[in-house]
């Protein structure tokens, strides 16, 4: 069978442990795909930076335009970053292309993802997005599939790998925020701009995906209300804990019917969690969603959030999946079905 032949855009964290990843388990991929993944052209901002990886092997576009358009290229993946600009334009025009996208950006879907989907559906092509939400946790594939008979009434959890890493070094170590964060940098775990970390921009990016998924509803990031983590001050942990409750920055969604209409709540912010709750030892870049499912019960979805291996592995999951010409609706229903929902009164709840 003929190679899936990929086009990568973006070398950085993730870009790079894609390469990596693809070259260290090139046949078990191969033989799970039914076919080899095969990188055919990659593009990132600086040719001569060195990634610490053999990039010879594929050819280099400057232009992300043409990557999009390349003749031999089937899927394109978007490892660049940022809601708009070059990434956007890369998604929409590599599906107006015909070619099947996958991404890792929360930013971009959480903004975007209802017309990227529509377009993706019309081109009959798959726009995928595991690795956006809490890095290598299978959770997208796991609501959307493993879950997909049941009606979910609740979801929440860790979902921002950075602020977890910060708050519990700061809870084991007592370090200072700002050294935490900095380390976390460091690690690769915080996005370009990390403000979008500590503020709960990015945890209310994946929550309000994972509403749209677990709900069925329309995205809407514009309706989460966010707080995140910068006014925590070593004290209140010191407090917390002597109170017997760990800090955690959780988002929480929900979906109520009411008078024939749907309210949609969805809220993220840093939480006082008992010691005994399973979501207290969850510590360092880890992410744990939980799902409250009408038959399955309780779902638990833990491990890596963010980093190269993790995320990567996510990333080229979906593209096993595009290489067995899985090509679902995005958000699992398609976007005409998806319903629209009030926000609900976060003041309320
Ligand atoms: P990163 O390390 O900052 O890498 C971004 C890459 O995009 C770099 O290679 C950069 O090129 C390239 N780039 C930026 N602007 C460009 C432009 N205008 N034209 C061409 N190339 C451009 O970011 P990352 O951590 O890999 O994250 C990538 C995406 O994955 C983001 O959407 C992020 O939110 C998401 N994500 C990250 C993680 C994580 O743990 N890091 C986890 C899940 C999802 P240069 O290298 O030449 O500067
Ligand atoms: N900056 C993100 C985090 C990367 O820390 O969770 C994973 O999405």
């Amino acid at each position: 069978t003929a190679p899936l032949r990929i086009a990568l855009a973006g070398l950085g964290t993730v870009g790079a442990g894609v390469i990596r990843l693809l070259e260290a388990n090139g046949d078990i991929i191969a033989a799970r795909a039914g076919r080899a993944l095969q990188v055919v052209a990659v593009c990132a901002r600086d040719r001569t930076k060195d990634r610490g990886i053999d990039l010879s092997p594929y050819a280099w576009e400057d232009d992300m335009t043409a990557l999009a358009a390349r003749d031999d290229v089937d899927a394109v993946v978007e490892l660049v970053g940022g809601s708009d600009g070059p990434a956007l334009a890369l998604a929409r025009n590599a599906l107006n292309s015909g070619k099947q996208v996958v991404t890792a950006n929360k930013a971009m879907i959480a903004h975007h993802g209802m017309e990227l989907a529509a377009l993706a559906e019309g081109k009959g092509v798959a726009l995928k997005y595991e690795a956006a939400v809490a890095g290598g946790i299978p959770v997208i594939k796991g609501l959307g599939e493993g879950a997909a008979a049941n009606r979910i009434d609740g979801i929440y959890g860790i979902l921002n790998g950075t602020c977890n890493y910060i708050l519990s070094q700061m809870e084991s170590t007592g370090a200072d925020f700002g050294d935490v964060l900095k380390d976390a940098q460091d690690l690769g775990y915080a996005e370009a701009d990390p403000a979008f970390d500590i503020e709960g921009v990015d945890a209310a990016h994946k929550l309000a995906i994972l509403a749209a998924l677990a709900f069925g509803t329309q995205l809407d990031f514009a309706a989460v209300d966010i707080s995140g983590i910068t006014k925590i001050r070593a004290a209140d942990i010191a407090q917390a804990d002597a109170l017997g409750y760990v800090i955690r920055l959780i988002g929480v969604a929900d979906c109520e019917d009411k008078g024939g209409e749907r309210f949609l709540f969805q809220r993220v912010q840093p939480y006082l969690v008992s010691k005994q709750h399973p979501l207290a030892s969850v510590d360092g870049p880890t992410n744990a969603v939980v799902a409250e499912c009408n038959f399955a019960g309780r779902l638990l979805f833990e491990g890596a959030g963010a980093g190269d291996g993790p995320t990567a592995s996510a990333v080229v999951a979906d593209l096993i999946d595009i290489a067995r010409d899985r090509v679902a609706p995005p958000f699992s229903l398609p976007v005409s079905a998806l319903q629209s929902a009030a926000p609900a009164d976060p003041g309320h709840r």
